[in-house]
């Protein structure tokens, strides 16, 4: 062989090499599904959480109220299931190491069971960590015991959140603290959805399945303004590969009805979050809802894009300037196509058929209008009023 020869093999094999390692890494974690963990989140969560609107304010009969009104409303109608208490339900530990809660929830066991009777499930909090976030027991060194406990209280869901985690333990020690809790829900025998909270960190969504989990948060934290909202929306282009049925991406939870946006932005919000497959956790006052809030959260067409069965989540498929157009590929192969205007004023948006894969001819169907606007050819125009959003779902002929 010539010297020529052998340094062109030489650049060869090392790019092939190159090119395996970038699949290798590239390539997400193995899902093994179905199995009876994934078999509880078959589409993404959707229920109710405390923090969003009431922070530490919550208590046994106003979360016993919410669930009262999700049904009342028409929220549970509409597919919302999960009363889900959040962090500061906790008071002392009694003598054995058992978790007690705080003077304002005297009777977990009597809520769990109202949650019930109402046909919904009960969601709870804790870290992994000795404190929680706000300071609070966490279950570190108790988690057996904790996961025993919310199984004899009727819990269907547990948030983890990694909070003091952090002081005990190392960041390669990460997800064998939140495998330690998967297999401590497990052992209960009790189907607990299992939700992470560590805020996106080390990939989450590379390993969340792996250890049991339902659902992983890929962000900080929401707040109830646009700003904040879009810029999480925007950082999830890209995770799809990560997420499918059993197992999903989270966003964090929604402020739609907590008074921080307009209307057309709120319709952003909850177009975003279901074009993302992404869990849908009302965190406003359910007790205190204007119709137009509820329309939002309650939308039959909409909420169908969120608990499509395929669960594919959707991605950008065109960007320009503040205008984008995302997608999601439906079970029925329809698109779900979300028209966004991020700039101030109404500009018009238009997507041509061949940019997201389908035929010249096409049905389109305005879903927050809940109307058929008809048959199109090679592309679709609309006007999107600023902040706002046009989600049209476009169906073969
Ligand atoms: C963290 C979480 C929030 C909420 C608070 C409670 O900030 O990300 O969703 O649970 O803790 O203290």
């Amino acid at each position: 062989m010539t010297k020529t020869k052998i340094l062109i093999r030489g650049a060869l094999a090392l790019a092939l090499a190159g090119a395996l390692m970038t699949a290798v890494l590239a390539a997400p974690a193995q899902t093994p599904d179905p199995t009876p963990q994934t078999m509880l989140a078959r589409t993404p969560p959707m229920g109710w959480n405390s923090w969003n609107h009431f922070h530490c304010g919550d208590s046994e009969s106003l979360v016993e109220a919410q669930a009262k009104a999700m049904v009342a409303s028409g929220m549970k109608a509409a597919g919302y299931e999960y009363i889900n208490i959040d962090d500061c339900w906790q008071g002392k530990r009694g003598p054995h190491g058992n978790i007690h809660p705080n003077s304002r929830f005297p009777n977990m066991k009597a809520m769990g069971d109202y949650i019930h009777s109402l046909g919904l499930k009960f969601g709870i909090y804790s870290s992994p960590g000795p404190k929680t976030c706000a300071g609070y027991e966490g279950s570190y060194g108790h988690e057996a015991q904790d996961a025993r406990t919310y199984a004899s209280w009727g819990v269907d869901y547990l948030k983890y959140d990694w909070c003091s985690a952090r002081e005990v333990y190392k960041p390669d020690q990460m997800q064998a603290a939140y495998e330690k809790m998967h297999q401590a829900l497990v052992a209960t025998g009790r189907p607990i959805v299992y939700s992470l909270c560590q805020y996106g960190l080390q990939r989450v969504w590379s390993w969340g399945p792996s250890v049991g989990a339902n659902l992983w948060r890929t962000t900080d934290d929401i707040s109830d303004h646009y700003d904040r909202m879009i810029l999480i929306g925007q950082e999830q282009n890209g995770l799809g590969r990560f997420a499918g049925p059993g197992h999903w991406n989270d966003p964090d939870m929604l402020e739609i009805g907590n008074g921080g946006m307009r209307p057309e932005e709120e319709e952003t919000h909850m177009s975003l979050w279901c074009l993302l497959s992404a869990p849908l956790i009302a965190g406003n006052d359910l007790t205190k809802m204007t119709p137009q809030t509820l329309a939002i959260l309650t939308n039959p067409d909409v909420i169908a894009v969120d608990q499509d069965p395929a669960g594919n989540e959707g991605y950008r498929v065109w960007q320009e300037g503040p205008l984008q157009i995302w997608m999601k590929v439906m079970a029925d192969r329809s698109r779900v196509v979300g028209l966004f205007n991020l700039g101030f004023s109404p500009e018009p948006i238009t997507v041509n058929f061949g940019q997201i894969g389908v035929g010249s001819t096409e049905q389109v169907r305005d879903l927050w209008e809940r109307k058929d606007l008809g048959t199109f050819h090679g592309s679709y125009t609309a006007t999107v009023p600023g902040h706002g959003v046009v989600l049209v779902r476009i169906t073969d002929n």
